[in-house]
């Protein structure tokens, strides 16, 4: 029987050549809802490699069941994947770790300086002609030298945004629930403080934490209302870690002074108000959407596929303990 491998919307190169190689692949090219995954899966995937829009919850993986041995999300989020669901049912889920960091860290740069130097305010101001020329009060925004980042979520994308904001002359400290390893060359230039202090002092909050019940509305309006008034607010994380009903309210009112969002807590929806917001520049969950890192990602995706069809556990797990009890035959030479 030969291995059986379903995506939902179709993966950039190298995953159709390398799943192909080796098994069958069937490409949606559409997102199927949550009742169409759960009769697209049938009892004949042995691998689902979802997008992160689709819910692969408890229902999708019974689905599955008994073949399904494999979730390979093409993301390194994978907070639309049931985790603890998979692991019980002994399904191994890979993600796409490591590729995507400086991407990601370029783009949360790109919102900090456009959201602090109010260049989108400025774009929209030139194209509808009320541009009249230079003036010395005309637009103006933060400085970044000197000012504090504060990076919530101390991984390998926080630091790399902390790397950019060193070399933007900015001082970082940061806060992590968990205990980061920290870079060599990070440990002697940032510090570490508390939630409570980094929202009251930083200039720029910038979030990188996963989405956990932990981090949902992390951001709410007591976060916001103790940030400064002067202060932007950034996200290039999961949408939901921050209450965006509040944060349109801190925008309208000044709480803050500007935010720079790559994603939303009902994504694509926007929270109401929010596009009316001038202060808000608002992103199209761009973090990783580069050529090279799209076909990085991919290449990860289908060699954790390929690890799991081999009877290996994926080289990028998150549950290697989903395993422990089961022990799948091997469909393709390791
Ligand atoms: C991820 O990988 O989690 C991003 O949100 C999409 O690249």
């Amino acid at each position: 029987m030969p291995a059986d491998v379903l995506c939902t919307l179709e993966l950039p190169e190298p995953f159709p050549s390398l799943i192909s190689a080796a098994a069958t692949l069937r490409s949606l090219g559409r997102l199927p809802g949550h009742d169409g995954l759960i009769e697209e899966i049938g009892e004949h995937v042995d691998v689902l490699c979802p997008q992160l829009r689709d819910q692969v919850d408890a229902a999708v993986l019974d689905a599955g069941l008994p073949r399904l041995r494999c979730v390979s999300v093409y993301a390194v989020g994978y907070d639309n994947v049931d985790v603890d669901a998979a692991t019980a049912r002994g399904i191994v889920v890979g993600n796409t770790p490591g590729v995507l960091t400086d991407a990601t860290a370029d783009c949360t740069v790109g919102l900090i300086l456009a959201a602090a130097r109010r260049l989108c305010e400025g774009d929209r101001e030139v194209r509808a002609g009320r541009f009249t020329g230079w003036e010395p009060s005309y637009l103006l925004g933060l400085e970044l030298r000197d000012a504090l980042l504060g990076v919530v979520g101390f991984g390998r994308i926080g630091q790399a945004v902390a790397r950019r904001a060193l070399g933007f002359s900015m001082r970082v400290a940061y806060f992590d629930s968990t205990d980061p390893a920290v870079a060599d060359d990070l440990r002697e230039r940032v510090t570490r403080i508390p939630l409570d202090v980094l929202l009251r002092e930083a200039d720029v909050v910038t979030l990188h934490t996963p989405l956990t019940a932990e981090t949902h509305h992390l951001i709410d309006e007591r976060a916001l209302r103790a940030m400064k008034s002067t202060a932007v607010l950034v996200n290039t994380s999961r949408g939901p870690v921050i209450d965006e009903t509040a944060l349109v309210r801190a925008l309208r009112m000044h709480w803050i002074a500007a935010a720079g969002l790559d994603v939303y807590e009902h994504e694509p929806q926007l929270a109401d108000g929010l596009a009316e917001c001038a202060n808000a520049v608002l992103s199209p969950h761009l973090g990783s959407a580069t050529v090279t890192t799209r076909a990085a990602m991919a290449k990860l995706c289908a060699l954790n596929a390929l690890d799991a069809l081999a009877a290996k556990i994926p080289r990028h797990c998150v549950n290697p303990q989903a395993w422990e009890g089961r022990s799948p035959p091997a469909l393709i030479p390791a």
